[in-house]
């Protein structure tokens, strides 16, 4: 094995019964306390998350479905999206998108064939109640129980996740959600919509943090089996929101930014009470892999947000290239507000292990986010990144790639009246080099009239579409997409 052998017993904090019992007590209370303190909510916003491109859809599946082009026959899975979809919302203008419940799509293509397209609600207690029917198995956690960030499969199975504080659910191939868990561990810890996978070792490497215990953060490693491996408790003073962080070949990074938990927020209703707060700086924690938290090296730099990072790597010259979408302090007014209202730049950020100085650089001032690599070089020196750019007020319908070395980008549009969700990258062979393969994401029409898929064939700069599968009915504008081929899974 590549990592370290773990000789020390670890301690950590276990679930159980009593504690599971007392966490949905706890569920309850905050549920209702919200429910009380919205009511007082006086500001009136638009909610634009009723409507269009992000009108929530029923439960369905799709067969006989239109294709236009040629499937590649090695792509054998799952294109997996996630996302809100709340079902049952009483007072539109209240209600908190980012706490919709989570819904997923998934496209399964099998040697040149779109099989099926199904629209399936992760069951959580409160999906569960609606609909009538029994709650799923395992513990529960957190402040509430909604699970809609990420989806992907690690240890064979297939797991949805969310950050602050609830478990990831665990579901089969056909998407049924079997239980509530923190992978195969009995820890009771929260866990992160973005954990890091090396390659090396198969180990998923996770800054999370709890929202209802706000002086610290996690640093998580989770091994191929699923069994939590290592644990350390990071004090932060801000009770920060980290939605992501990166690996390099040595180090996990912590994004230790502005984004702070705020009562008065949560006074006023706020289901998210997370604000930019300007007392305080961004600063990036740099920490070796498998270590405690007392080994953590910090470097500060001026108040910016980082919600989605790409990719990070050492150079020889003992540096750390950070490759990020940074927001500045306009993300204030835009933290809740739709994607393409979202200033973020792309940032090339280098650390210098010697001095702790780091240096700037803007890659592309144009608004992007959702970065994807090829996941085969994460944590390493790599080349290609894919950003989605959001250009009002037609919107978010390009894709662009990055040629890091070359720096030079080329966007590929989607065409008017369309917008492009996450994309995900798969290389054509396992031995194809870095950015040869497909692309291939959902897209929607703004209208919110229909959707489809697109699989891109790629080649370094070199963009074609391959082909494009009709899904027969429209669905809403989500959060992350992965796609997961067959022998990742085992059930
Ligand atoms: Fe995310």
């Amino acid at each position: 094995m590549h990592h370290k052998k773990h000789n020390k017993t670890l301690h950590y904090p276990k679930m159980n019964r009593f504690i599971s019992y007392k966490n949905k007590f706890q569920q309850w209370l905050i549920k209702l306390i919200g429910q009380m303190l919205r009511r007082r909510k006086t500001h009136q916003e638009v909610n634009i998350y009723q409507d269009k491109i992000y009108q929530p859809v029923k439960e369905t599946e799709q067969y006989d479905l239109k294709v236009y082009g040629e499937i590649p026959k090695q792509l054998n899975g799952l294109l997996l999206r996630i996302g809100s979809n709340p079902i049952h919302v009483t007072q539109p203008r209240l209600f908190d998108w980012y706490l919709g419940d989570g819904m997923l799509h998934a496209l399964e293509l099998q040697n040149g064939q779109a099989l099926s397209f199904k629209s399936t609600l992760l069951a959580t207690d409160q999906v569960q109640q609606i609909k009538a029917q029994a709650q799923i198995q395992g513990f529960r956690r957190g402040a509430h129980d909604v699970v809609n960030t990420n989806i992907f499969a690690h240890a064979g199975q297939l797991w949805a996740v969310i950050e602050a504080g609830a478990f990831p659910i665990c579901l089969d191939k056909q998407l049924n959600s079997l239980r509530y868990q923190l992978f195969n561990s009995d820890a009771n810890l929260p866990f992160t919509a973005h954990p890091r996978k090396d390659r090396q070792t198969g180990h998923l490497h996770a800054i999370c943090y709890d929202a209802l215990k706000c002086k610290n953060a996690y640093y998580e490693v989770i091994d191929e089996e699923g069994q939590l491996i290592h644990f350390t408790e990071i004090e932060l003073a801000h009770a920060p929101m980290i939605h992501d962080c990166l690996i390099t070949e040595k180090e996990i990074l912590v994004f230790d930014g502005p984004i702070t938990f705020s009562v008065k927020h949560l006074l006023q209703g706020d289901s998210v009470p997370y604000t930019w707060n300007p007392k305080k700086m961004m600063r990036i924690g740099i920490l070796p892999k498998y270590a405690d938290a007392e080994q953590i090296v910090w470097v500060e730099l001026e108040p910016c947000f980082v919600f989605h990072a790409a990719n990070a790597y050492r150079t020889d010259q003992e540096q750390i290239i950070i490759d990020v979408l940074v927001h500045h302090d306009d993300f204030r007014h835009a933290q809740y507000a739709a994607y393409e209202l979202q200033n973020a730049q792309l940032e090339r950020w280098s650390v210098d292990l010697a001095t702790q100085q780091l240096h700037r650089e803007v890659l592309d001032s144009q608004v992007q986010e959702f970065p994807k690599i090829d996941e085969r070089f994460t944590g390493l020196s790599y080349r290609y990144l894919y950003t989605l750019k959001f250009r009002h007020p037609e919107a978010f319908n390009q894709m662009c790639i990055h040629d890091l070395l070359l720096k030079t980008s080329i966007p590929y549009d989607f065409g008017l009246g369309w917008g492009v969700g996450e994309v995900t990258f798969t290389p054509e062979t396992v031995e194809s080099a870095e950015g040869c393969g497909y692309l291939m994401a959902y897209v929607h029409r703004l209208d919110g009239a229909a959707a489809k898929v697109a699989i891109l064939k790629v080649n370094g700069l070199e963009i074609q579409l391959q082909a494009e599968i009709d899904l027969g009915v429209h669905i809403p504008l989500g959060f992350h997409c992965n796609w997961v081929n067959d022998f990742e899974l085992s059930n």
